[in-house]
């Protein structure tokens, strides 16, 4: 049985990993959050209020589970403080008993989100559509080696020492994009106000991941964002700037491959975008609405309407191969019932005289790609708080059935609603 099970987004992200982290890391000791940084935005509520997660996994609702930010995520210190703070005025419990950051990580500093942002205002044709959180230039300080990383927090003369050498450098290239030059003390205050609050939580975590490996305790690791954002097997370029893929979470984290572990792949029972790129399956018209607005397509992090399209089969089976999935979890079902007697679903692409079962992700945006569609019955009445497959409309178990054979990947969760009551859980996803 596996002790490690690695959540991971099958399309462009926002597939509900939240939810379904947040339900499994009921029963996990760790839930571990491994790339990526506070451009991810996992929403959950609790009680009754909404909070949205962007850099610490979502296992810290669970008093239980501790949590551990790995290496290779770029922190916000801002974020990561206001994040704590409100999960704290909720009457959660965040200590450094709880949540662990690496040392290594690196810091995401007040010139990365505004390069982010004067780059994507002034780029004139090739727009990522990033979320201005700084992402894509603090991933380019890790690998240029010329980052600050959360460790230099513990030590006010070097940090100050690393951002008075870097700023120069940094300010050229703001002025070049068009953007007013930053001050020494816009960089190192903000740094200094969180290094205090945070130098507790930083400590190293490899001991502990493998030490629960090792001992078979439930370990749960958490992808943010989805493998088609994926920086070297996604849409390139218009992707994140990190491994998204589940099998990246070990070398991502310092540890070895364990010798068992299951690969959750979640999928929307459709598809979204948010941001630019190619979406050969999106849908413009009525239908893409109709999805948008019924399942609240309005992104977490920038709250920008997310475009919204069909279920792409050959897209999905890319990414069940590139992640090595095993189990597959389908959420956001409740949002199809009743929207139309059928829906088309693409079983496969042609493009230059070939059939396509799998889509690779620089043919998405092939200008001659045209899809074979096939319509999939739904379904009439709603899901909400439908906990056993015997309770769903046949329709709705049809589509699921046809989803998991098309994708070769046995079903073990199903989303019927918001809610943590509203799941069908079929089988144990850590077995
Ligand atoms: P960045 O990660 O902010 O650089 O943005 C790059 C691309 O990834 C843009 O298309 C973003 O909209 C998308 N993106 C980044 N994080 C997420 C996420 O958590 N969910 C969905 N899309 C995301």
């Amino acid at each position: 049985m596996p002790g490690c099970l690695v959540i991971s987004g099958l399309q462009w992200g926002d597939e509900g990993k939240g939810k379904v982290t947040d339900l499994l890391s009921g029963d996990a000791d760790l839930a571990v959050r491994f790339q990526g940084g506070a451009n991810a935005g996992h929403t959950v509520v609790v009680a009754g209020r909404r909070v949205v997660l962007h850099l610490i996994p979502s296992g810290i609702l669970n008093p239980s589970c501790r949590c551990l930010v790995g290496p290779a995520v770029v922190v916000d210190p801002e974020t990561l403080v206001q994040e704590i703070a409100s999960l704290r005025t909720l009457g959660v419990s965040v200590s450094p008993d709880r949540l662990l950051l690496s040392p290594r990580a690196n810091l995401v500093l007040p010139w990365h989100r505004r390069l982010d942002q004067l780059r994507e205002a002034h780029r004139t044709s090739g727009r990522i559509g990033t979320t201005g959180r700084g992402i894509g230039p603090a991933y380019e300080d890790l690998y240029g080696r010329t980052g600050v990383r959360l460790v230099d927090l513990k030590n006010p003369d070097r940090l100050a020492a690393r951002i008075t050498e870097m700023l120069p450098e940094r300010n050229a290239l703001i002025r070049h994009h068009g953007g007013d030059p930053l001050d020494r003390d816009e960089v190192l205050a903000p740094c200094l106000a969180a290094a205090e609050f945070l130098g507790p939580f930083i400590r190293p975590i490899e001991e502990e991941l493998t030490r629960a490996l090792d001992q078979g305790r439930r370990v749960l690791l958490e992808t943010a964002q989805g493998t088609l954002l994926d920086v070297l097997h996604g849409t390139w370029p218009f992707v994140t700037s990190s491994l998204t893929l589940a099998p990246a979470a070990f070398p991502l984290l310092g540890i070895g491959i364990p010798a068992s572990f299951g690969v959750l792949g979640v999928v929307k029972a459709y598809t979204t975008r948010v941001g630019e790129g190619p979406f050969p399956s999106e849908d413009h018209g009525p239908l893409g609405q109709a999805l948008r607005d019924r399942g609240q397509e309005y992104g977490s992090t920038t709250g920008r309407p997310r475009r919204c399209g069909l279920l792409d089969l050959p897209s999905l089976r890319h990414a069940v191969r590139a992640n090595g999935v095993t189990a597959l979890a389908v959420t956001k079902m409740d949002v199809l019932s009743g929207l139309a007697p059928t829906i088309p679903v693409v079983r496969a692409w042609q493009l230059g005289g070939q059939t396509l079962d799998v889509l690779a992700p620089e043919a998405q945006d092939a200008p001659d790609l045209a899809p074979v569609h096939e319509e999939w019955p739904l379904w009439e009445g709603s899901l909400e708080g439908v906990r056993r497959w015997e309770d769903l409309p046949s329709g709705a178990a049809t589509f699921l059935e046809r989803l998991a054979a098309a994708l070769a990947v046995p079903l073990v969760l199903v989303s019927t609603g918001p809610g943590r009551e509203s799941t069908c859980l079929l089988a144990d996803p850590w077995r």
